[in-house]
């Protein structure tokens, strides 16, 4: 699998190499492909019905539609939090039904996921929300140091590492959520309503920094209601209406 394949020792230290570690110009295998895929829930809740969609490695994508029409359940079938109940779900080429045991923890590290309700630990630093991440994944403290500093500094919370998330407003709380997603260097970022509790100030500050990570190669998927937040960027929109989708471009 390609994505398990990728880099993800390079440095976050400067932009270059930022673009670097992203960098993959001779791959063509779709970032995410979904052929056919329906997913009913075992209440017979009919969430997809059979979606085609392909999105390009480096792509911006915003997931836009109703409340109920399916959009977390899109983006929960590319991190494999839910299986389709037909069809298949690729991700830079592997079929997530096909992953076992290990895995599925392996498949998921090269992916970062920002929730609307940021998921931070609340008796850890901001340092520590992140750092945990790493840990997790094995990384030595000195790799762990490495990555923090460039990743808060590009999060804008260089200031913010000791503070803990209580003392943080919103918009600082979900930027501590996008760096914990960043701080591995995954290829995908898959962003579920992240400006979902934010002001609209807020919602661009996260906004900007989502394309930063992906002029520097990251595929960014994100889900929102905020039409004007749409209109303002130009990237692909994806509409879904129960369930079905409609390619907006
Ligand atoms: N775990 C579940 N079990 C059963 N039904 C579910 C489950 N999760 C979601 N659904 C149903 O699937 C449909 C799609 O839900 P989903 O959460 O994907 O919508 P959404 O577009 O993300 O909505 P919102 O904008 O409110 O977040 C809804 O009818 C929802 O009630
Ligand atoms: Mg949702």
């Amino acid at each position: 699998m390609q994505l398990l394949k990728s880099n993800i020792d390079t440095n976050l230290s400067t932009s270059v190499k930022n673009r670097e570690m992203y960098q993959d110009g001779v791959n063509t295998t779709p970032m995410v492909k979904l052929c056919s895929v329906t997913k009913i829930y075992p209440n017979d809740t009919q969430a997809l019905i059979d979606v085609e969609l392909e999105v390009k490695r480096g792509e911006f994508l915003f997931i836009t539609g109703a409340s109920g029409s399916g959009k977390s359940t899109l983006l929960k079938l590319l991190y494999r939090e839910e299986l389709p109940t037909q069809g298949y779900v690729l991700v830079d080429g592997c079929d997530v039904v096909d992953l076992r045991g290990d895995e599925v923890s392996l498949f998921r590290r090269q992916i970062g996921v920002v929730f609307q309700d940021y998921k931070l630990i609340p008796q850890r630093t901001v340092a520590e929300n992140i750092n945990i991440v790493l840990q997790a994944q094995g990384y030595t403290r000195k790799e762990i140091r490495r990555r923090l500093e460039p990743t808060l500094k590009l999060v804008g919370l260089f200031s913010k590492a000791n503070k803990f998330p209580k003392h943080l407003s919103g918009g600082e709380q979900q930027r501590v959520s996008i760096a914990r997603a960043i701080v591995s260097t995954p290829q995908l970022i898959l962003a579920d309503e992240p400006m979902g509790n934010l002001d609209p100030d807020n919602s661009w500050q996260i906004i900007q920094i989502l394309q930063k990570l992906n002029s520097f190669g990251a595929t960014v998927i994100i889900t929102t209601h905020d039409e004007n937040l749409v209109r303002r960027c130009n990237h692909r929109v994806l509409e879904v209406n129960n369930g079905r989708i409609k390619d907006q471009q």
